[in-house]
């Protein structure tokens, strides 16, 4: 028995001793794959979970790709977007105007952790599942491909108020979302990469139609800003939707950068690309090269993955934090 023993001691002796001097310092690929307290399947179950979704609706993907964005840009990638009011927090992330209603892929996430706690219950965070989701979205909307290191725990405060000064708006100029990325340690390059997850998903006309009445921004191909009068109506009783990207709307590719170009972005914040040398030079350069554009964004959402602390839980739902007994 003891050199069974002795054997299983030395096995772990290396993860007892790296979780010691770096769990708290960074994260790894595969982490739910090493040392003692485990889940090996974690990625395989987010994976599945995700592509359910998608085969259901796209929109998912878009949704969970958006979230990490929005997670990450407040207080880290902590999970603090997926918070529900409670008595104790009646204003949390979730119910700012950014957010409410909006943001979307909820039931995705939920899903995924109601299996892993059942798998592996009290181990994988909430955090990592929405870091794993959109690394998913990603794969199949788009065939991107990269490995996202895990480890990240899940916060505890979470304050509407602070996703409007966080995150960057859409009538925002270019310095300004630079200034928001940089605040985040990201880079203008990170800015033109990231902003490509605009040829997915969906906007409310309520996002963009200061741009289309009373006149058409000048910045707008006039011909395009006409056609979005159609689909979002002045004094319409309901928020339409429309495609972010008309041309390939549920491919996460280039046509982002060609839309831009054409001054058919809907967004002012997309349009702003083309003021600066060199945003101009990398959205061409993306625009051209399909798979420099792949390769970058998977880079700059790793790096998005790593803004935030290390304080935290691993929560047992992810609409609330654990209780404290
Ligand atoms: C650069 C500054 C950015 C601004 C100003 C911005 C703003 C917006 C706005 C206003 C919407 C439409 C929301 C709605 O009305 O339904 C939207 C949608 C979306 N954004 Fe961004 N965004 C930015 C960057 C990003 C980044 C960095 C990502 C992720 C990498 C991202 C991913 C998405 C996705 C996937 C959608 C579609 C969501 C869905 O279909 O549910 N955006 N964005
Ligand atoms: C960008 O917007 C900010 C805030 O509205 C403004 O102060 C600044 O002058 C603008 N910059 C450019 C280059 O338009």
């Amino acid at each position: 028995m003891g050199a069974r023993n002795t054997y299983q001691i030395l096995a772990f002796l290396p993860c007892i001793l790296l979780f010691g001097v770096m769990s708290t310092t960074s994260l790894e690929v595969g982490y739910y794959t090493k040392c003692a307290k485990t889940c090996p399947q974690a990625e395989i179950i987010v994976k599945a979970v995700v592509h359910k979704y998608i085969a259901m609706d796209p929109g998912f993907g878009a949704g969970v790709i958006r979230m990490f964005f929005h997670d990450c840009f407040v207080r880290g990638c902590d999970a603090s977007v997926l918070l529900d009011p409670s008595p104790q927090n009646p204003n949390p992330e979730k119910l700012s105007v950014v957010n409410n209603p909006s943001l979307r892929g909820f039931e995705v996430i939920d899903e995924a952790k109601e299996t892993l706690e059942r798998v592996c219950p009290g181990v994988v965070s909430c955090a990592d599942i929405i870091a794993f989701a959109a690394r998913d979205a990603s794969y199949f909307l788009g065939g991107i491909s990269y490995e996202i290191p895990s480890g990240r725990l899940d916060g505890r405060v979470s304050i509407a108020d602070e996703v409007l000064k966080s995150l960057p708006a859409p009538f925002q100029n270019l310095t300004v979302v630079n200034a928001l990325f940089a605040a985040q340690g990201l880079s203008t390059d990170d800015v033109v990469a990231l902003s490509g997850a605009h040829s997915i998903g969906r906007s409310h006309c309520s996002s963009f139609t200061t741009r289309l009445y009373p006149t058409i921004d000048p910045t707008m191909d006039q011909g395009f800003g006409s056609f979005l009068r159609t689909k979002c109506p002045q004094n319409a009783n309901e928020d339409g939707v429309v495609p972010q990207d008309f041309v390939t709307p549920e491919q996460l590719d280039n046509q982002y950068y060609q839309n831009v170009a054409d001054l058919k972005g809907l967004f002012f914040s997309d349009w702003s690309l083309l003021t600066s040398g060199e945003t101009l030079n990398l959205l061409n350069d993306f625009r051209t090269k399909p798979e420099l554009f792949a390769a970058k964004f998977g880079e700059s959402m790793v790096k998005m993955g790593d803004i935030g602390g290390t304080q935290g839980e691993i929560r047992k739902t992810c609409r609330a934090v654990n209780y404290n007994y």
